[in-house]
């Protein structure tokens, strides 16, 4: 990794947690071009451009893990709910706000039952939205923490939804006593949401608005003035968007990668992904390391047990646009909830293609749900495409979602786990591998009479567990 900017990675990665956010890819880059453009605008020191620069593509690091939380509470498409709140006034109750619960609360709902959670989330919306903000905005400003990043950025993305007049989230901190990356972030994020919903000239009329409610009124004159000039809006449809993004990071205080600050990043992003659901708890994780004790037991060299580690870690990075109501849903998928599932380990590709030097990965992670005789998604590749690594990591995550603790049941046996995997061998996952995760897990070859005839094939379990 040497020579790659610690930039090119995270701000890649942004594109993931756009996802999470119910915004289209490339909304976190974009909210980083325009908050560099009005710090230069403000005379921002270089040092304190650097910090910025990374709390903006990071400040929805923390979203996923209130996705889950704002699908009970809302009990529908959470994905959608969350792209709408970032256009809504809610200091305005009103019209606007009752719109957005309308067509939210319940949607697909039977009429009673959706008119019943509308009132419950009507009754409870004040403590409910301090409750998932506070859980959003600690989760955000750990996960920057464990990305390497110091106390002043996670500080920035801690306080995002704090408003100049006090009345935002969770500390109803008011005015300059918000920290500054964080008055920024909000005012560009609204800025991009609605320059996207509404064009450029009602994005600044929206922020003039708001100038002493949400936003810092300097900051409000500061856009105004870019905006008078021609210079606020520039590039941000450009077709390098992801290039401009990484010339932005001041030159002076550049971050270059290191092989464990690749690691932390992988890890971070990895809790990013498992927090969305309770379901996925340590999944990413668990993953990653059956990947490795399976890629050492077949003595694999140690760049690809370190590409397996990391694939692990990131493989269902996609999984962040798949919405709650549908990882969540009580009984089967109907086709097309499936559909929605189907795409993610497109979405995981297309997300890991984009970090340099994470060329192989992303095929081999793309690969995770492929089988051997061609049934698998996203591509239906068979054994003729499949390379050891795309196979060992295919094992790795059925058997982290059969071996793993659910919420609603305990951890299967290392042995039924194994006697499902084994029925499957050979037509949906790699034999040499499974055999190589049975001698791992057991810590000797000689698990030959394991159950057998237990359970059901991989698919029929993997699903019951809900891990897609
Ligand atoms: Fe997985
Ligand atoms: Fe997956």
């Amino acid at each position: 990794m040497e020579h790659v900017k610690v930039a090119e990675m995270v701000a890649a990665l942004s594109y993931a947690l756009d996802l999470t956010e119910g915004q289209p890819m490339g909304h976190s880059a974009r909210v980083c071009i325009l908050g560099m453009r009005l710090a230069a605008e403000i005379g921002m020191a270089v040092a304190d451009r650097a910090e910025l620069y990374y709390a903006l593509l990071i400040k929805d690091a923390g979203c996923s893990s209130n996705a889950s939380r704002l699908f009970h509470i809302v009990a529908g498409d959470e994905n959608r709910a969350k792209r709408d709140v970032k256009t809504t006034d809610w200091t305005r109750v009103g019209f606007e706000s009752m719109q957005y619960a309308v067509n939210h609360v319940g949607v697909g709902r039977p009429f009673l039952e959706r008119v019943a959670t509308l009132a419950r989330a009507a009754v409870k919306r004040k403590t409910d939205s301090t409750e998932l903000v506070k859980i959003r905005c600690e989760r955000g400003a750990n996960i920057a923490r464990r990305m390497g990043f110091n106390e002043r950025v996670s500080a920035g993305i801690h306080s995002l939804d704090e408003q100049w007049d006090g009345a935002g989230y969770p500390e109803h901190l008011e005015g300059e006593a918000i920290p500054l990356y964080s008055r920024i972030a909000l005012l560009c994020q609204t800025l991009e949401v609605f320059w996207r919903e509404a064009g450029e000239t009602r994005a600044v009329e929206v922020v003039r608005e708001r100038a002493g409610r949400w936003f810092d009124p300097a900051l409000v004159r500061a856009v105004e003035s870019l905006a008078a000039r021609g210079a606020l809006w520039e590039g941000l449809e450009s077709s390098s968007l992801l290039a401009d993004v990484w010339a932005l990071e001041p030159v002076e205080t550049s971050l270059f990668l290191t092989e464990a600050r690749v690691d932390e990043i992988c890890g971070a992003f990895a809790e990013v992904v498992d927090a969305k659901s309770p379901f996925t708890f340590r999944h990413s994780n668990g993953v990653a390391e059956a990947a490795v004790r399976i890629a050492e037991t077949l003595g694999m060299t140690s760049d690809e047990v370190t590409l397996l580690r990391r694939a692990g870690l990131l493989h269902d990075i996609g999984k962040l646009s798949v919405p709650n109501s549908i990882l969540e849903k009580p009984g089967k998928l109907d086709a097309e909830e499936w559909a929605v599932v189907k795409q993610h380990p497109y979405y995981s590709w297309q997300i890991l293609r984009k970090v340099p030097r994470f060329g192989r990965l992303s095929e081999v992670a793309a690969c995770h749900h492929e089988r051997l005789d061609g049934r698998g998604y996203f591509r239906s590749y068979d054994e003729t495409k499949l390379d050891l690594p795309s196979r060992v990591l295919a094992v790795a995550d059925v058997y982290d979602a059969l071996a793993a603790r659910r919420p609603y049941r305990e951890a299967l046996p290392l042995e039924t786990v194994l006697g499902i995997m084994r029925k499957d061998a050979g037509q949906a996952l790699d034999g040499a591998c499974v055999e190589a995760l049975a001698t791992a897990m057991s810590g000797s070859a000689s698990l030959g009479n394991l159950v057998m005839g237990v359970g059901q094939s991989v698919a029929v379990e993997c699903e019951a567990s809900k891990v897609y």
